[in-house]
């Protein structure tokens, strides 16, 4: 089976549900207070965990497969063993970069509104990024000698980091016929556009593609098709509106897919890391359902948000 290294930051969500979004300086009481582990790879992680557990039950449950490689506060503060209980069956005790000295693990503040179903995050985060010595050190004993083939997946974040990250894959003798996932999530993080020009898949939010002027996910992965890899598969989610992908393939006859957003008669409860969970999906459908096709795995990961949705947390998915 083959091996997932998800990278990037870790959270710790501290959410507060409130009945509506409140004006500025105004005063508004929580109906309730929920703190929970974030942070977009470890979501994903989260998720693709529990689908492993149940499609394929009889993997060897003695090797973990899915990596998490993160900076974390000072090993046994706090915050960095209440990381590690929340992602049970992910590895990280070789692959996490612990900042000695630093007790606090980066924070979300999250306001939830129930009568608008929105999610505002407000983020701080002290915590030293991480360098390219350190990804290197990380990497290149986490899978097995002779292991050739595996999986990055890049929260797309410092990309000055991050491409010198993508080329010392492509170029190591371990690691070259890895693929690499990265998402292009942020509005106004420059050089997001490179790290997908170098990436086999690649996830685009809806929040980067307006930003940029694009109105729906179509129109949005149009205008990736010029400039990134001639077999990539792109993916971009579009709220309640869906989500498209794109298939390319060297003779241009690209493969296009779209989905309605998943319709349930249960009410939305939390949307917070509904991304997240779509990326579980669509990385469960290439690196592990070998024989589904674009459409089966973008409505897999599609449902598969739509039912996180309809739950507080990423429990229970698979
Ligand atoms: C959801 C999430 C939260 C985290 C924030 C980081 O996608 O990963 O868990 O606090 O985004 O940007």
């Amino acid at each position: 089976m083959q091996h997932i290294i998800a990278v990037g930051a870790v959270y710790i969500d501290t959410i507060l549900t409130v009945p509506h979004f409140p004006g500025e300086d105004q005063k508004l009481r929580a109906t309730s207070l929920t703190r929970r582990r974030g942070g977009n790879t470890a979501n994903t992680l989260e998720v693709l965990q529990q689908l492993l557990d149940i499609y394929d039950g009889d993997r060897e449950a003695t090797e973990p497969h899915l990596h998490l490689l993160s900076v974390l506060p000072a090993k046994g503060s706090e915050s960095a063993n209440f990381i590690q209980d929340s992602l049970k069956g992910v590895e990280l005790d070789s692959s996490v970069i612990y900042r000695e000295g630093a007790c606090e693990a980066a924070s979300s503040y999250i306001i939830k509104s129930q009568d608008s179903g929105t999610r505002t995050i407000v983020n701080y985060n002290e915590l030293p990024e991480m360098t390219l010595d350190e990804f290197v050190a990380k990497v290149k004993p986490i899978t097995s000698p002779g292991t050739k083939n595996g999986w990055y997946h890049f929260e797309g974040r410092i990309p000055d980091v991050l491409l010198p990250c993508f080329r010392y894959i492509r170029s190591s003798r371990d690691h070259c016929d890895f693929k690499i996932s990265v998402e292009v999530e942020k509005p106004g993080r420059e050089g997001l556009p490179a790290l997908a020009a170098e990436a086999d898949v690649v996830f685009f939010s809806k929040l980067w593609a307006e930003d940029q002027g694009f109105t729906s996910a179509r129109e949005c992965l149009d205008a990736q098709l010029s400039y990134t890899k001639q077999s990539a598969l792109l993916c971009c989610t579009w709220g309640s509106m869906g989500a498209t992908a794109v298939q390319k393939s060297l003779n241009q006859a690209h493969t296009w897919a779209s989905t309605d957003a998943w319709k349930s008669n249960q009410l939305v409860v939390d949307t917070i890391g509904a991304g997240d969970t779509f990326t579980a999906g669509i990385l469960y459908g290439v690196v592990y359902a070998k024989d589904w096709s674009l459409h089966d795995t973008l409505s897999f990961a599609n449902e598969l948000a739509g039912r996180k949705v309809t739950q507080d947390g990423f429990s229970s998915l698979g």
